[in-house]
């Protein structure tokens, strides 16, 4: 237990200011008075990259590497390019996770009472996963380092390493050991995701997933493959516990399970390494919606709950803990009572719905 933790917040782009100042605000109201939090911030993101050139400054990655943990509101705006074409406001989310080593990323994938579902006849509490994602490899690794020749033909390469492969793996198991199963059977379960049919890189995942596999006797087993995939958590999304992917994957079938239960404002996710930690909803920074107030802040809320939630059990700190717990709780039930966003259908506002988590968690 620290007597202060150093949060290192960067608002970003779109409507990112919006949703984290929501967050700073709850994680505020549920620890009171003595809130052992600082909330120190630090510029990066698109924006900064118009009016700087830098997208992602070194004082701020110090700032992030030193601090406790990181909160962000999202980045990125859409034309605000390299040469290349690349996003230069995505340096700091993808920066940070292969520098800080961030391998895990995961994503809980929950309905909600209160939110509807697009699919038929699917209500509150059948749907609850997590999706896995390996975060510092994969498709992604090449991220700035692929090549184009002679304006014809352009390649990144995609990384799978047995060290990277089966910490991520060892992660699912250990998830799942901690969850209380599949919603449809209660069966602790991890679903290997990937393309093993066509890629020799995936086949080694799958195999290196299998090899993990017998170290946790416990749990139950699975390959699913990606296309598959994007088909079950249409048709049977009760069926899954946690799913463990390659990078670009899980970030593909992120959204497409965050659809299934509200949209991207639904999807919190947690980025964790062994020394580092990184909260940030899934979504983007929707430029569309930006100051206009009405930007769903759940999905930053719960990334904050998680953020106490991990620094909580780092640092065995019990206040921390209990500050996670009842975010979540009043979470729930504010959607339960009908606070829902301009994405879920509703009439609140971010500030409403904000005020509305503060109070319930001050009362
Ligand atoms: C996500 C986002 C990021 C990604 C962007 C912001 C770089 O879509 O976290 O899922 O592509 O991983
Ligand atoms: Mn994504």
């Amino acid at each position: 237990m620290k007597d202060v933790y150093q949060i290192a917040v960067v608002h970003g782009d779109g409507i990112g200011p919006e949703v984290c100042a929501a967050a700073v605000e709850v994680v505020k109201a549920a620890l009171g008075p003595d809130c052992p939090l600082r909330f120190p911030e630090y510029p990066a993101g698109a924006a900064h990259f118009l009016k700087t050139g830098q997208s992602f400054p070194q004082p701020t990655f110090e700032a992030c590497r030193a601090a406790d943990a990181i909160l962000h509101g999202a980045g990125g705006l859409p034309g605000v390019v390299y040469p290349d074409g690349t996003e230069a406001g995505l340096d700091f989310t993808l920066r940070l996770r292969f520098e800080l080593d961030l391998y895990a990323n995961i994503r809980p994938i929950k309905l909600f009472e209160g939110v509807t579902s697009p699919l038929a006849g699917v209500k509150a509490g059948d749907i609850d996963y997590v999706i896995l994602r390996e975060n510092s490899e994969g498709l992604y690794a090449a991220r700035g380092a692929g090549a184009l020749l002679r304006g014809q033909v352009a390649v990144d390469t995609l990384v799978q390493t047995r060290a990277g492969i089966e910490r991520i793996v060892r992660k699912a198991f250990e998830l799942a050991r901690q969850s209380n199963g599949a919603p449809r059977d209660g069966v602790r379960r991890v679903t290997c995701c990937d393309k093993a049919n066509v890629l020799r890189s995936y086949a080694f995942f799958r195999s290196v997933f299998d090899e993990v596999a017998k170290d946790y006797p416990d749990i139950e087993t699975e390959h699913a493959l990606v296309d598959a995939m994007a088909m079950h958590l249409v048709l049977k999304p009760g069926h899954f516990n946690v799913i463990v992917s390659e990078n670009m994957f899980g970030d593909i079938l992120s959204d497409l399970a965050a659809a299934t239960v509200g949209g991207m404002g639904m999807a919190p996710s947690a980025e964790v390494g062994d020394m580092n930690g990184f909260f940030q909803a899934a979504h983007g920074s929707a430029p569309d919606i930006a100051g206009k107030g009405i930007a769903n802040p759940y999905g930053t809320i719960l990334s904050a709950a998680a953020m106490l939630d991990w620094l909580g059990r780092g640092h065995d700190d019990e206040r921390l803990l209990r500050a996670a717990e009842q975010i979540r709780r009043v979470t729930e039930a504010c959607l339960a009572n009908g606070l829902l966003s301009a994405d879920l259908k509703g009439k609140s506002s971010t500030a409403e719905i904000t005020g509305n988590v503060c109070d319930r968690l001050a009362a």
